[in-house]
């Protein structure tokens, strides 16, 4: 190795340190929370992607505008749709959000975001960073939170993965230091992780469940990972009313699939990787990931998403129209619950149920034996306008919890 290349690998840590510890101090300066409640109106963009997501964030987007047809009328709420987030758009400016895009999503209070496609190495594009991960630092975005339900098996799930830092926030930024050496870095910091922390307790302590499950690989990874856990045992200290425990993501990972544990878990925290891969095993148990919606919360701006991606294959084998528009649409439910619109949330909740879980009488396979996006939305639009929603939902919840009683 040669001393230029240790001197430009120095440099380049050198650099990654400075520019963590401004993020530090941006944190330290502690913004206050938006108040939805005081905007008039509140700005939504719908950023449509590239591959399914156009499809999915269209018949979306006909949900939404008829749930919130008289908040719009109203002028408390108004949509946004920002079309620029394409991966051809993004080839183009060599960029993960071009600025005029990066412009349109700041100029919105909440965002639902369907897929991008993110370049990989060696893959048909240059290897830019992923338009997700751009988003989530750009916009501080600091928990995903991602709920996963199977009443029928008693699965009650919600995943709180920190969603700025660990492997993530160096993700683009590694070194190749000679030809034989690659490093790459992962990075947390004591804010950082206190504040996906106290998010999950909070979320635990104000929805009155007692436990809290810690998942990080603090036996291996021990800096990073052993801060987190860490803070975990200082904020669990504050809340008496609730016991928490730490698990190995390893063994987490198997635990999820054992009957007989897995219903104990209720409220997850976790640094960011392990968020990203137990989320997606979470999602199969509910039918996959193509019925999860994912929250991504920071004090100021609030995106919410699929926790897919934008389906390359299913494009290329011009089954696009297929694609399950479930998750996003439960996103967008979470979106509106986020921005203190419950009611609304709940009657999609509900339709979503009838429709995806319940009754079923159109199903998306992802083939062409199965429903289209916007046939399965047709069915979803009819149910969300049946005068019995709630009474037809209940009774068919009910029917639900009882066959799990006499099991
Ligand atoms: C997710 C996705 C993203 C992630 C990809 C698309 C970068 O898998 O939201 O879980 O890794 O976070
Ligand atoms: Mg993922």
């Amino acid at each position: 190795m040669s001393s230029s290349e240790l001197e430009k690998a120095k440099a380049h840590f050198s650099a990654l340190i400075e520019e963590q510890l401004a993020r530090v101090a941006e944190m330290k300066k502690n913004a206050q929370w938006i108040d939805y409640a005081s905007l008039k109106p509140i700005l939504i963009g719908v950023c449509w992607g590239d591959g399914i997501g156009p499809i999915i964030a269209q018949e979306t987007q006909r949900v939404l505008e008829h749930v919130l047809a008289e908040e719009v009328r109203e002028g408390r709420v108004a949509f946004r749709t920002i079309e620029g987030l394409t991966i051809e758009n993004r080839i183009k400016h060599l960029k993960a959000i071009p600025d005029d895009v990066l412009a349109e999503l700041k100029a919105c209070h909440v965002i639902l975001k369907a897929p991008t496609t993110t370049p990989e190495k060696g893959g048909p594009y240059p290897n830019i960073e992923s338009a997700n991960v751009a988003m989530r630092r750009e916009l501080d975005l600091f928990a995903n939170v991602r709920p996963v339900q199977v009443p029928q098996e008693g699965i009650d799930w919600i995943f709180f993965r920190e969603n700025t830092e660990g492997a993530y926030i160096l993700g683009s930024k590694g070194i190749q230091v000679t030809e034989d050496l690659a490093i790459d870095f992962t990075a947390v910091t004591k804010q950082g992780c206190e504040r996906i922390i106290e998010m999950a307790f909070n979320y635990a302590h104000t929805n009155k469940i007692p436990k809290v499950t810690v998942v990080t690989k603090a036996n291996v990874i021990k800096t990073t990972d052993g801060l987190f856990l860490e803070t975990a045992e200082r904020i669990g200290k504050r809340y008496p009313d609730i016991k928490w425990d730490a698990w190995y993501i390893d063994i987490m990972t198997a635990k999820l699939i054992d009957p007989k544990r897995r219903t104990q878990f209720r409220v997850l925290v976790m640094p960011n990787l392990y968020g990203d891969i137990l989320t997606d095993e979470a999602a199969e148990f509910q039918g996959g990931v193509g019925t999860a919606g994912s929250a991504n919360i920071g004090k100021r701006y609030a995106m919410f998403e699929a926790i897919h991606g934008s389906a390359p294959r299913m494009m290329e084998e011009g089954r696009g129209q297929y694609a399950d528009p479930c998750s996003l649409i439960r996103a967008a439910a979470m979106m509106l619950r986020h921005i203190g619109f419950i009611a609304n949330a709940e009657k999609i909740e509900m339709a979503l149920d009838i429709c995806s879980r319940f009754e079923k009488e159109r199903v998306i396979t992802g083939r062409a034996d199965g429903a289209t996006s916007r046939q399965f939305c047709d069915y979803l639009m009819e149910t969300l306008q049946d005068p019995y929603l709630q009474n037809r939902w209940g009774s068919l919840r009910k029917n639900i919890q009882t066959t799990r009683q006499e099991a």
